[in-house]
């Protein structure tokens, strides 16, 4: 059995590029017999940026829904929300007084936040202590990130062979990242990478009315109707063919090709696609959001789950340290 766990952050709705980009790799792996998958939401790394406490809660619970409603099967894996497991605060303690300063200092995520946010708060800057107790409290063996996680995944590295070489090489797993190199960036409706930051997303589970209005903004040159137009450099052909049938998007792109195919004919064709492809998907979600109960109690039951291992691996780190 592998133990492979990964995190989302609650910050902000969970977007087309979440989906594709982390939520559906993260299922292909809990398909595998073999994988023992722990994955959670991330909500106390929200709080670095997420001040209001109804909105932290409700993108907590769209998050929490979307995981679900693209079919996690929480009976094998453990699906869990960060914040139900308080001992991860203690951990991070632990664990920051064995990261050096200036590693954390260097790390290129807290430079950039620190240049491109007005809130430079301490936890911004203690960050990737959190995640590295999120991963090591678990035992993790593998951790599936984008590219933008890698350095967050060394320090957890460096963090778990300091804390070992203190110790015995046995007390905390080193994981390895699994970077997901293959999987491509999803670009936004202004055709940058789709981030909840850059206002440009698209959200599968929005209302059909909202999903046509965000579909509707996707950025297009003006070539007229009946011109003949070069699909891969659209954003709404880059977006369909993420989505669509290798035949449809064929189609497609010859019918930009020929002419007489406007941006609009195209828009309404991923409207279509994205409806079809999260049919179920969108009613699930729905679901979830309308019995808040339901959802909660599944993350109840994944938090009990999480606990089980995480109070094993505290308490083998607070002997350790000669606290027990
Ligand atoms: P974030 O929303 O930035 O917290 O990202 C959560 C996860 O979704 C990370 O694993 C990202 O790598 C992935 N992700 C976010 N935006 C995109 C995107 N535009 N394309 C592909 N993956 C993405
Ligand atoms: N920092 C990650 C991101 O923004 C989210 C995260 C928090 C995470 N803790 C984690 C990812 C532990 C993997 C493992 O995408």
């Amino acid at each position: 059995m592998s133990r492979i766990l990964t995190g989302i952050q609650s910050s902000g709705k969970p977007h087309l590029g979440n989906i594709l980009g982390a939520i559906l790799p993260a299922l292909d792996l809990a398909r595998h017999s073999e994988n023992d998958c722990f994955y959670f939401i991330a909500d106390l790394h929200s709080l670095t940026t997420v001040k209001d406490a109804a909105l932290l809660k409700e993108n907590t619970r769209a998050v929490a829904a979307a995981w679900l409603a693209c079919g996690l099967d929480t009976s094998r894996h453990t699906f869990y929300r960060q914040s139900d497991l308080p001992q991860v605060a203690e951990f991070t303690w632990y664990l920051s007084c064995f990261t050096p300063y200036p590693m954390l200092a260097n790390a290129h995520s807290f430079k950039d936040k620190s240049d491109r946010l007005k809130d430079v708060n301490a936890g911004l800057f203690v960050y990737p202590v959190l995640m590295a107790a999120d991963i090591l409290m678990y035992d993790a063996q593998f951790v599936p990130v984008g590219k933008d996680q890698k350095q967050h995944l060394e320090i957890t590295r460096d963090i778990a062979n300091a804390v070992n070489k203190y110790h015995t090489s046995e007390l905390l797993v080193v994981p390895e990242a699994s970077i997901r190199e293959d999987v491509m960036t999803v670009i936004g409706t202004d055709g940058q990478k789709m981030s909840k930051s850059y206002g440009n997303i698209i959200d599968v589970f929005a209302t059909e009315k909202t999903l046509k209005k965000q579909i509707g903004t996707i950025i297009t040159d003006s070539i007229p109707l009946e011109e003949p137009k070069e699909p891969e450099s659209c954003n709404v052909f880059n977006l369909y063919k993420l989505l669509a049938s290798p035949e449809a998007v064929e189609e497609m792109a010859n019918l930009y090709r020929r002419g007489g195919y406007g941006y609009g004919h195209a828009k309404s064709a991923l409207l279509g696609v994205i409806l079809d492809r999260f049919a179920e998907e969108r009613k699930r979600y729905e679901f979830f959001m309308q019995n808040p109960e339901v959802l909660e109690e599944r993350l109840k039951e994944g938090a009990e789950k999480a606990a089980e291992t995480a109070n094993v691996v505290l308490s083998r780190l607070r002997s350790a340290l000669g606290y027990s």
